[in-house]
């Protein structure tokens, strides 16, 4: 062990140098201009897996491909076998001038570094990466054989996934999924996660006249959609800040006493959560602490919402549509499917007949939620521990990652969510970043993890 930690310190700079050179692909999965830039991003992983002594593949789906690499193993293996998931592929970086620096370009600064994709999730894979590359090259064994699962689809939904994980079932059957793509509170609080939200994504459309209408000669006689649109999704939510969907709630189960008591645990200071959200005041579902709001409650946000002229200057029309795109956060036993249903037949009951609604559905993923007393999730506590020298925190986070809950369904995999980003790591944002002393730390976590995986 002591090998692979001097290794891992002795190499930092380059890895640091390996990480921006993988944040400078802008492999945006949810734009198709970015389509030849998922390949060459792709291209990049499985070389440099293979040049860190694994072996490595590019599998095409019938969206991005999916890289996955194997560390050498004995024919007849006896050692325990773990899946490490990350994505390659990384949020639009939109809008463009609220970066201080390209999205793209991997700026170092104050031992981080900035760049879209660094934080999410890009960096906190290539810690595990950088892990077993140091098992590797100092020839001490790896107490686990690993493969990588490292896709390109995870930001717009993992749709191509499951298919993959169907076909492959046999050579990825492991003791758990171990998984670095949420977070934790702070360096001295690294965390183990328990529980992620489900999703359920719609795009709602609101059609008026043929076309935009001068809005003197005609506003006043027909609907104006985007008005109509907003007295729709005005309706959606109560003063409670409830979602007043009938049947919205039927599926949720409410926490136990005993979770409640462990969430409140969480260290939280208002004021300060506050002015780094920049909002005058906090709004969520009454009755419920933030942390509550987040990590359990559903929800349901507009995302976007477009409608008429957005250039500048004014122009008169009543526009010809409007458009909004929603996603609803689930928890369990919540079903997606079940909620794009709901949502749909609620705003098709409360739409106006002066306008012609069209609903089309998005992505969907479970809620899932696992017991952090399992073995393996003991055994990632240890790690976490010694990685970062701090008792970790169990959480409850809100993001989803739809892929998740496929690898139970599918391989009856459960995750260990050892997340590396830190809440100020602004990610899905401008500016985001990566904290060079996590990238670490992450890596000494992986590396103790097979350890204490393996039974220490
Ligand atoms: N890494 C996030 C998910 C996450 C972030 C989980 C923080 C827990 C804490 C992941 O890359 C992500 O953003 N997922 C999307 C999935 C969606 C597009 C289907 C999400 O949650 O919005
Ligand atoms: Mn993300």
């Amino acid at each position: 062990m002591n090998a692979v930690e001097k290794y891992l310190k002795q190499h930092q700079a380059r890895f640091v140098r390996e990480l921006a050179e993988y944040v400078r692909f802008a492999s945006v999965s949810a734009q198709p201009k970015h389509t030849p830039d998922m390949l060459v991003c792709a291209k990049w992983v499985a070389n440099h897996c293979k040049q860190i002594g694994l072996e490595a593949k590019i599998f095409p789906t019938a969206g991005h491909p999916v890289v996955i690499a194997k560390t050498p193993r004995a024919k007849n293996s006896k050692k325990p076998h773990y899946v490490v998931y990350g994505h390659y592929d990384v949020q639009p970086p939109e809008p463009f001038d609220l970066w201080k620096t390209p999205p793209f370009a991997a700026r170092i600064e104050g031992g981080r570094m900035f760049g879209r994709g660094t934080s999410d999730n890009k960096g906190q894979n290539l810690a595990h990466l950088k892990a077993v590359e140091a098992y590797l090259k100092t020839g001490t064994e790896l107490p686990c054989d690993l493969t990588f699962v490292i896709e390109g689809e995870e930001e717009v939904g993992s749709d191509n996934l499951a298919a993959f994980l169907k076909a492959h079932r046999a050579e990825l059957k492991c003791g758990a999924v171990v998984v670095s793509d949420t977070g934790l509170p702070s360096v001295k609080l690294p965390a183990l996660t328990s529980s992620l939200r489900g999703i359920a994504a719609l795009e709602v459309t609101v059609h008026g006249p043929s076309r935009d209408l001068h809005s003197g000669v005609f506003g006043g006689s027909l609907e104006n959609p985007a008005m109509a649109l907003c007295q729709l999704l005005a309706q959606l939510r109560d003063k409670n800040g409830r979602i007043a969907i009938p049947g919205f709630y039927d599926d949720v189960v409410p926490l136990t006493a005993f979770e409640k008591k462990a969430m409140r645990r969480l260290p939280f200071d208002e004021r300060a959560y506050k002015k780094f959200l920049g909002v005058p005041e906090l709004f969520g579902e009454r009755g419920y602490a933030p942390n509550e709001q987040r990590g359990t409650r559903p929800t349901l946000e507009i995302n976007g919402l477009t409608s008429g002229y957005q250039g500048e200057g004014s122009k008169t029309i009543v526009p010809s549509w409007a458009r909004v795109k929603i996603t609803c956060r689930l928890v369990p036993d919540q079903d997606p499917k079940k909620i794009a249903k709901l949502v749909h037949q609620h705003l098709k009951k409360i739409c106006p007949k002066t306008v012609r609604l069209e609903v089309e559905y998005g992505h969907g993923a479970v809620p899932y939620a696992v017991s952090p007393e399992s073995r393996p999730a003991q055994a990632a506590l240890r790690a976490l521990k010694k990685a970062f020298g701090h008792e970790p925190v169990l959480l409850r986070e809100g993001g989803s990652i739809p892929v998740i809950s496929d690898f139970k369904r599918i391989l009856g995999a459960d995750a260990l969510l050892v997340g590396l980003a830190l809440p100020d790591d602004n990610s899905h944002s401008p500016n985001e970043k990566f904290d060079l002393d996590v990238f670490r730390k992450g890596q000494l976590m992986s590396a103790y993890l097979w350890q204490e995986l393996a039974g220490g």
